[in-house]
This record gives C-alpha cells, structure tokens and sequence, in this order.
C-alpha cells in the first residue's frame, strides 16, 4: 500500500513539476477560465475540437500541485478521445473522489489519474483536483469561466 501510495505521490510531483500540454492552444474551438474561490486560483482550458473528437487540449494559469496534476493528467488523458467519452472520463473521475476512503480504486480503469484518488482523504482539495475538469465543461458548453462552486 506504501509503494503504491509513494507511486502516486510521485506521479503528481511530475506532472505539478513538468505539467504536460501547459501552454496557450493558438487554434482552440473552446476555452474557458476555472475558478476557485477558495484560494483564488484559476485555471483556462483550451481545446480543439474536430467534430465530436478532442484533437488537441491543454491548459494554462495557476494553481496548487493538486490542480495542476489533475489538469495535466486530465490533456493526456482526453486528447484524442470523444466528448462522450470525455464526460464519461468526468463522471467517473467525480465518482473517484467521492467514493469512501476505504474503496479501492481500479489503477486499469483511471491509469495514471488514479494517483489522485488520495485526495478524497482531504475534502477541501476535491475542488483543487476537478478545478480543471469543470474548466474543461464551462467550455465544452460555451461558456468562458466557471468556478468550482
Ligand atoms: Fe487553489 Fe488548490 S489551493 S486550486
């Protein structure tokens, strides 16, 4: 259980110390701003979409370890995909950190988001982990900023 709670541990000190897709999308279909405004900090998702396909996403703004994790594991882990699976990736990911404590999170269902299920430990930091992802809806549904509220 340690080695798998280091793992995750390290998973998001990568992707909070070298965020991957952390840049502006030039030729974005969608954007919006996420907002906590229980810090203050906020995160704008751009994405690319070609037809119903993600084709590019990536993020940008500033954030705690935890949102820019889940931000940069969020581009990986939905560029290419549909929207519906998108949503369907949000619903799960919602219902990962919701779940109790003692549930054991499926590592071949979430793959490497499932390094975030630790924060369902911490219930203030849940709007730290989904601040993107709901970024991430407010533009899928055109709208230009959201907060976690
Ligand atoms: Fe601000 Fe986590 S403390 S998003």
């Amino acid at each position: 259980m340690n080695e798998l709670f280091d793992l995750y541990q390290e998973i998001i000190l990568d992707h909070n110390r070298r965020p991957r897709n952390f840049r502006p999308l030039e030729d974005h279909t969608c954007s919006a701003d996420g907002y906590n405004p229980i810090c203050g900090d906020s995160i704008k998702v751009f994405v690319k979409l070609e037809g119903e396909n993600i084709e590019d996403i990536s993020f940008q703004g500033e954030g705690c370890a935890i949102s820019k994790a889940s931000a940069s594991l969020m581009t990986v882990d939905l560029k290419g995909k549909t929207l519906a699976e998108a949503q369907e990736e949000f619903k799960s990911f919602l219902a990962m950190l919701s779940e109790d404590e003692d549930f054991e999170v499926d590592f071949l269902e979430f793959g490497d988001l499932a390094s975030l299920s630790g924060v369902r430990r911490f219930p203030a930091r849940i709007k730290c982990a989904t601040l993107a992802w709901h970024a991430l809806e407010a533009a899928l549904q055109g709208n230009e900023q959201t907060t976690t509220e």
